[in-house]
């Protein structure tokens, strides 16, 4: 079976959030005898020279949009196994960002066509098209069409993974002719149209095969008009065709007796080990070095959705406690001002790095106790992944993949490996996190908790298997 992931980004080509790390990983994981995953991505302009050496010229074609005739090179190269193909066009992707800029819906729809010409360019004909969030939607759109005419598109299958609904794709309705160049009916309740604009995250919902988001109960919650960002209606309609696949991290990448990116190796029968890296992340951020002071971290992009306007309301409080905080990340500024005014206040407790550096973001992970991550809607989240792989025993909202992935401590059973609350309310975040602290004096509990902690497998094994299923099932071959 021959499958092609299409995404705006992958880790470690370019990246800005938790798809490109998903879009990096998956397609290994996938590979095997049976299936064969390759990889459409946007030659952009952070693509490091390192990679370009190692990419091949393999020919040119073009693309219509509106009448405007535009170049498509081809690029391929072999990275960890996998085949990835970039599409160039420096008028579209050579660019500081990979997204915000005013023309984003005709750099992404021309990737996306580009994408569907290329492959019928180098005539490799896929099974199924795997596209994912909007930037890639109109692929499943325009195949619907392309079915139409050309034979070429005719057997191929799509899947469509969300993996934020918040993103959307919204757009002046004169970008179907101009530049998807669909008909006019496209503008229609059961296609595109939304409100008076077109959507194309709806349209990869409403023609893809299947659709998956990222963990079931994201899945379940986007079905509900709190969480459903305006498309609970479509999400109903559509929920036959709709799983919920909790994401995986490479369990290469994050391997706390192996990473590279750490200076001391532990796994679950040297826990003592984290007390020394935690030293080392006290020295490298500034902090008094105390390895019995209960460290927490925060490696997140510094945005609304992450629940940070709940740590602006307690962080007062927080920090009256013995306690130190690391924040590695970048975002919205009053967040960015909100970290660096509490690290003037509270320099011996508070250390805030605002920039993303791969190196540190190990670092907190492997140094600290606790994990926080209160986010206000999560569709599957990452970052706790890798706090439980390397013990950092999580402090999260009980919603979306921070809920099928934390299982809440129980001081009754001993069971459990992170701290949770359900409601979107400072002061249950406080409490949550107070209680975590009471229960780190608890010395060989809080081993017994970093233990259940390292031993959730949360690595792609069970993921990609359902994916496959997936693949058969729109495919129609038996599971055997
Ligand atoms: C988005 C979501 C995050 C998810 C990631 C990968 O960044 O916000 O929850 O883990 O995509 O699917």
């Amino acid at each position: 079976m021959r499958v092609i992931f299409v995404a705006s980004e992958a880790a470690p080509f370019a990246k800005t959030g938790g798809l490109a790390d998903v879009a990096g990983s998956l397609p290994k994981a996938l590979n095997s005898k049976e299936v064969t995953v390759e990889v459409f991505l946007p030659l952009h302009a952070k693509i490091s020279n390192d990679f370009r050496k190692e990419m091949a010229f393999i020919g040119e074609t073009e693309v219509t949009l509106g009448w405007r005739h535009q170049y498509v090179g081809i690029f391929k190269m072999n990275y960890d196994g996998v085949t990835y193909y970039f599409i160039d066009n420096e008028f579209y992707f050579k660019r500081h960002m990979l997204y915000g800029d005013g023309d984003d819906a005709e750099r992404y729809i021309y990737f996306s066509k580009a994408v569907l010409a290329a492959l019928k360019f180098l005539d490799l004909k896929p099974d199924v098209i795997h596209t994912h969030d909007w930037h890639t939607a109109a692929v499943n759109v325009l195949l619907d069409h392309y079915k139409n005419y050309d034979p070429f598109y005719d057997h191929i299958k799509t899947v469509f993974t969300i993996h934020n609904l918040r993103y959307q794709g919204v757009f002046d309705p004169f970008v179907l002719g101009d530049m998807l160049n669909l008909p006019q009916e496209y503008f229609n309740e059961d296609a595109l149209k939304f409100y008076d604009s077109i959507n194309l995250l709806k349209g990869g919902i409403v023609y893809a095969d299947h659709v998956t988001t990222v963990s079931k109960s994201y899945a379940h919650e986007i079905t509900y008009p709190y969480f459903g960002e305006n498309l609970d209606g479509i999400i109903q309609k559509y929920q036959h065709k709709l799983s919920g696949i909790v994401n995986g991290i490479d369990y290469e990448v994050y391997n706390p007796s192996t990473d590279p990116n750490i200076v001391i190796h532990f796994d679950k029968r040297s826990l003592n080990r984290k007390n020394e890296l935690k030293m080392h992340l006290q020295i490298k951020f500034g902090l008094p070095v105390d390895p019995n002071i209960p460290m927490i971290g925060i490696v997140s992009r510094l945005v609304d959705m992450k629940g940070l306007d709940l740590v602006d309301h307690i962080l007062e409080e927080l920090l009256q406690e013995d306690i130190q905080l690391v924040v590695l990340g970048t975002g919205e500024k009053k967040y960015e001002d909100m970290f660096k005014y509490f690290q003037y206040r509270y320099p011996h407790k508070l250390s805030a790095r605002i920039y993303f550096d791969q190196y540190e973001s190990h670092a907190i992970y492997a140094g600290t106790d606790l994990f926080l991550m209160p986010s206000l809607f999560e569709p599957c989240g990452l970052s706790q992944l890798i706090a439980l792989r390397y013990a950092s025993i999580p402090i999260v909202r009980q919603i979306g993949g921070l809920k099928d992935t934390v299982i809440p401590y129980n001081k009754f059973t001993g069971e459990g490996n992170g701290f949770c609350f359900v409601n979107y309310n400072a002061h249950e975040l406080l409490f949550t996190i107070k209680e975590a602290l009471a229960h780190y004096q608890d010395k060989s509990n809080w081993r017994l908790m970093m233990k259940h902690a390292m031993s959730a497998d949360h690595s792609w094994k069970t993921s990609s298997k359902e994916y496959l299923a997936i693949y058969h099932k729109i495919l129609g071959i038996k599971n055997s």
